[in-house]
């Protein structure tokens, strides 16, 4: 079947699912042979990868052009020194400008440094002339507003559900997989907006019975109950930050009303909670979680909870 998040990433603008607005904007800068600095942003799974891609393809001649970083690549001040800065220093052969593309530049681990964002900012108006920078990021907030300025943000708006069914029965077609609707909409609320995601949970579940391909309900059902496991981690500390901020507005009975939410986070081990705590933005919260912590060491994630609200 080949990995179908890379067999189905469209190539060309026309299969991708994208307001009209937002795709017209694109198509223009194509037909024109021209781009501004061009900052996409957006959730992930969204096409941001695949849109840029489809840019490059379609405005450089030479792929000698194009200089491309990854998010693992190191996003320090050396990367500029070492890769941007010599790349951008040559004049493009063949085309009327070279592209720096770099993906997933903001980020709360592993995006570009302030030094490096800062180090970019004089490079970016010197090579104006014939070097564009494409960059990609979930997180924008986290790059300096300075930056931001220099580009031209096109937000990648998320595809509605039923852009997403249509897309996976598609696929599910061309791949002569079995399926109904209902199964295809388990993946799509499982997984939305992510189309990456929704891809991957759909790979996992086929399998081939007597010369036929079709979706396990069984599997299905397991590797949805397994993505749940996870997010509910992370749903857990949302959840526990969002009472804390709003912990003002809350009465000692808060807890006992919201027994759907306390159920799932329950059996979460406090220090997996704690440890996905935004340390700059939370640190008063996690402060008091480690201090009734020491307290009362075989308190559960809800005892604590419980004490941070009827502290206040
Ligand atoms: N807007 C879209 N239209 C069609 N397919 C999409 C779209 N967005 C994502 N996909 C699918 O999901 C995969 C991941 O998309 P990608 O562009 O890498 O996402 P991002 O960079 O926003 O995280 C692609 O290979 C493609 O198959
Ligand atoms: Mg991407």
């Amino acid at each position: 079947m080949g990995l179908l998040v890379e067999k189905y990433r469209p190539d060309s603008l026309e299969h991708v699912v994208l307001p009209y607005y937002v795709k017209e904007k694109i198509k223009q800068m194509i037909d024109s042979k021209d781009i501004p600095n061009l900052l996409l942003y957006g959730p992930p799974g969204t096409g941001k990868t695949t849109i840029a891609r489809i840019i490059i393809k379609n405005i450089l001649n030479n792929e000698k052009n194009v200089l491309i970083l990854n998010a693992s690549d190191d996003r320090g001040i050396d990367v500029i020194r070492n890769k941007i800065i010599p790349f951008v220093s040559v004049k493009p052969a063949n085309d009327n400008f070279r592209i720096v593309f770099m993906e997933e530049v903001g980020a709360p681990q592993g995006g570009l440094t302030m030094a490096a964002q800062s180090a970019l900012l004089n490079i970016i108006e010197d090579k104006h002339t014939y070097a564009r920078f494409i960059m990609t990021t979930n997180f924008p907030e986290k790059l300096l507003p300075s930056l931001r300025s220099r580009f031209v943000q096109i937000k990648i708006e998320e595809m509605q559900k039923n852009d997403m069914l249509d897309r996976l029965r598609y696929i599910c077609e061309q791949e002569q997989i079995q399926y109904d609707d209902q199964q295809l909409m388990r993946i799509i609320n499982t997984t939305y907006p992510n189309m990456r995601n929704a891809l991957q949970l759909l790979e996992g579940c086929v399998v081939q019975r007597a010369n036929v391909k079709l979706i396990d309900d069984n599997l299905l059902t397991k590797a949805i109950a397994e993505i749940y496991s996870i997010n509910r981690i992370e749903l857990s500390k949302q959840f526990i930050v969002a009472l804390w901020k709003n912990r003002k507005n809350f009465t000692k009975e808060t807890i006992k009303t919201l027994p759907f939410v306390i159920d799932r986070i329950e059996d979460i081990p406090i220090e997996t909670v704690m440890q996905l705590l935004d340390k700059k933005d939370e640190l008063e919260l996690i402060e008091m979680m480690i201090d009734l912590r020491k307290k009362n060491k075989d308190a559960s994630l809800i005892d604590l909870i419980a004490q941070i609200l009827n502290s206040q």
